[in-house]
């Protein structure tokens, strides 16, 4: 019998890399659950068992047992979430609460949550910065309510600043590197938000994916952080591609982190293999 795997939001950047390492073990039957609305077909990895749809009719859409639920299948990005409040109330509170229940109630071996780390900033206050940090700090406190109450098998990961490959580029979800490196292919100058000296832990994605995987099997309740340990500031990295810096307005709702949890290291032996200057 093979083991059923859920990824949710299995066609969008990091979930594309948990699936390409699950389906090297030919005893994985790999399902995704993806919505597209930030996910592209050009992501799919061959062999795995692609489902369209959103996380709220989970019950629905997967008929079987999943093994284990790895959920990344949500509205991921900071500064637009402040316009789109509705889309992040609909993906990720209401499509995250399906998730938990399904977990519960097909008695699931494990649900692997990818939280952000902006939750730490400001002293631990970092969840009311803006509606997309609230969601995330609210989904980890229900999944730790759900163990508490229902003894559900469950283990939070905490990401920060994915790069590497399959990172999206065009439009109002790009990511910041494949940003500037598309700003650099096309001889533009690089728009750094003011004052461009924020720091930010940016993580190999192929990296967090093998931490993802490790913290499915190993991991349990809250804590794992995968983050690169190194820090490097926007301009840092901006003056690495080499090129004209164009300075535009700040956005709100984003401090650096602060201290974040280390169970990835200290329990589990995850360390960063790729720096992003490198
Ligand atoms: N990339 C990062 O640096 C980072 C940092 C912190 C946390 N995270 C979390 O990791 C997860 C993956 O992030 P990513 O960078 O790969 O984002 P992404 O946008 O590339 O991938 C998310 C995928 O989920 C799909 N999706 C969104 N809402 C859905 C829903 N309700 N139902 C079904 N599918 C849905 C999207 O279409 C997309 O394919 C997200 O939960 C995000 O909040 C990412």
């Amino acid at each position: 019998m093979k083991k059923i795997i859920l990824v949710t939001g299995g066609a969008g950047h990091v979930g594309s890399h948990v699936i390409e390492i699950l389906l090297k073990d030919p005893n994985n039957h790999v399902i995704s659950l993806d919505n597209y609305f930030n996910g592209f077909e050009r992501n799919h990895i061959k062999g795995a068992d692609y489902r369209r749809g959103d996380t709220k009719d989970i019950d629905k859409l997967i008929p079987e047992n999943p093994d284990v639920v790895f959920h990344l299948g949500e509205y991921a990005r900071i500064a637009p979430s402040f316009d789109d409040v509705d889309k992040v109330y609909d993906l990720n509170i209401s499509g995250t609460f399906a998730v938990v229940e399904f977990c519960r109630k097909r008695s699931v071996g494990k649900l692997v949550y990818a939280g952000s780390s902006t939750k730490f900033a400001i002293e631990g206050d970092g969840r009311h910065q803006n509606p997309y940090s609230f969601s995330k700090a609210t989904n980890v406190d229900l999944i730790n309510d759900y163990g508490r109450w229902y003894g559900l098998p469950y283990a939070i990961c905490y990401f920060y600043n994915a790069f590497g490959p399959r990172e999206n580029g065009e439009g109002k979800y790009a990511t910041l590197i494949a940003k500037l490196e598309k700003q650099y292919l096309s001889g533009q100058p690089f728009t750094i938000h003011k004052p461009g000296t924020q720091k930010r832990n940016f993580t190999y994605v192929k990296d967090l994916a093998r931490g993802i995987i490790l913290v499915g099997e190993k991991g349990n309740g809250d804590g794992y952080s995968l983050n690169n340990e190194k820090a490097y500031s926007v301009l840092d990295i901006a003056n690495a591609f080499g090129g004209p810096i164009e300075m535009v307005d700040s956005y709100s709702g984003r401090k650096d982190s602060g201290d974040l949890p280390d169970k990835a290291r200290g329990e589990l032996g995850w360390e960063e293999t790729v720096d992003i200057l490198d």
